[in-house]
């Protein structure tokens, strides 16, 4: 058989089935597994057999969530965490060494922003930082102890663009680990490792989940690099649970129908939003006025489910629209079926200094709309009378 599409390998990257021949995948709620005899054991410790040993390591349900989107990341393989930060930190931590350096986007997650500036320096690992826009500045922060290249592209929440293609090259003529936070596209809509990066970072808890329900995360990418996040998890703890692994291979089966429908209504909403004269800086991939949009026509396949904007008026003004809200949910969280209106420097945010918050693109106004698979003309329709509130 030809290589599926990603819509077929989303429904069918699947375990063998039990002797049961179940139609659709049991959740395998065990902490470990059994062996013949002495010899299995010493084999499978020793690694000359691939198979289970202990649910810290593999369990049958990670393994199929991990291989299915290894499979739609175009990676060779992966390793699943519990939680979109727990495979940020696995992945840096097993990589780094005392006196190495990473060159990252300033506009990054904020708890990866804290791990680059208030955790790293204690290990003597330091970073630099270049903006969205200096991408062609990259080049002058390297130094010999530089081995991470760390972006997150579009950026939360400024859903800034960067050029993947641009970082793949800088990464590969200075032998530089290229780590990519795919978290707000999905494999659906972006595949980093064909421009060039290494590893690819998910937090699953977001538009894989996609109904707010488990948190989750994912590293996949080059082998002999999960080879040593593997053995640092392994060893460290900070596996994925089985039945998360088994809610997120679900999820999976849907994540492109999803998707297309989320991206539909994040256009009209993004559309709206611009043609409100209650807002500014309306940013959406796909709107024609965003200032990457030709780098993101490039590499993504739609502009995801995530518009920003500010509201005239300031902090009070986004307040107020905050609170007149009825429809969509206050929540941090973001990639969920209902729509989301989250105050970035009040929330996820708020533990940056005013002044990072603005050299990430943050400022006191700023609105982020994770638009989610309500009727898009009832998500219109709440923003809209909040924002005439
Ligand atoms: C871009 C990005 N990376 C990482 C994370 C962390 O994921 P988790 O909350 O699953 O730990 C988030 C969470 O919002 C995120 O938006």
């Amino acid at each position: 058989m030809k290589t599926p599409h990603i819509e077929t390998t989303a429904v069918r990257t699947q375990i063998e089935r039990s002797q049961y021949q179940e139609h659709s995948v049991p959740i395998y709620l065990t902490s470990s597994y059994v062996f013949e005899d002495a010899e299995d054991m010493r084999a499978s410790f020793s690694e000359e057999k691939e198979r289970n040993i202990y649910s810290r390591f593999s369990n049958p349900n990670t393994s199929e969530f991990v291989e299915k989107i290894a499979k739609m990341e175009g990676a060779e393989t992966g390793f699943a965490f519990a939680t979109g930060m727990s495979a940020v930190f696995s992945t840096l931590a097993a990589l780094l060494n005392s006196g190495d350096h990473i060159i990252s986007s300033r506009s990054v997650f904020g708890s990866t922003h804290a791990l680059f500036t208030k955790y790293f320096p204690k290990w003597n690992i330091s970073h630099s930082y270049f903006n969205v826009t200096e991408v062609d500045k990259i080049e002058s922060l390297i130094t010999p102890q530089t081995k991470i290249l760390f972006a997150e592209s579009p950026t939360n929440p400024g859903v800034d663009i960067l050029d993947l293609e641009k970082l793949g090259e800088i990464a590969k003529k200075h032998k530089l680990i290229l780590i990519i936070d795919n978290c707000f596209a999905t494999p659906y809509l972006q595949n980093p490792i064909k421009f060039g990066a290494d590893l690819v970072i998910h937090s699953a808890t977001k538009l894989i989940d996609g109904q707010g329900r488990v948190l989750g995360g994912v590293t996949v990418g080059n082998s002999e690099l999960i080879r040593e996040i593997y053995l640092f998890s392994r060893n460290t703890g900070p596996a994925l649970s089985p039945f998360n692994a088994w809610i997120l291979s679900k999820s999976l089966e849907t994540l492109p129908v999803r998707l297309d429908r989320h991206c539909e209504n994040a256009l009209k909403v993004a559309e709206f939003l611009e043609a409100d004269p209650n807002t500014e800086n309306v940013k959406y991939p796909f709107l024609k006025s965003h200032p990457q949009y030709e780098i993101a026509k490039k590499q993504m396949k739609q502009g995801g489910n995530i518009v920003s904007f500010e509201i005239k008026g300031g902090i009070e003004a986004g307040r107020k629209f905050i609170d007149a809200i009825q429809l969509c949910s206050r929540s941090a969280n973001l990639g969920d079926t209902r729509s989301i209106v989250t105050h970035p420097a009040s929330t996820t945010h708020s533990k940056l200094s005013e002044e990072e918050r603005l050299e990430t693109g943050i400022s006191p106004g700023l609105v982020r709309v994770s638009v989610g698979l309500e009727h898009v003309d009832d998500i219109i329709g709440d923003l809209k009378q909040a924002l005439n509130s």
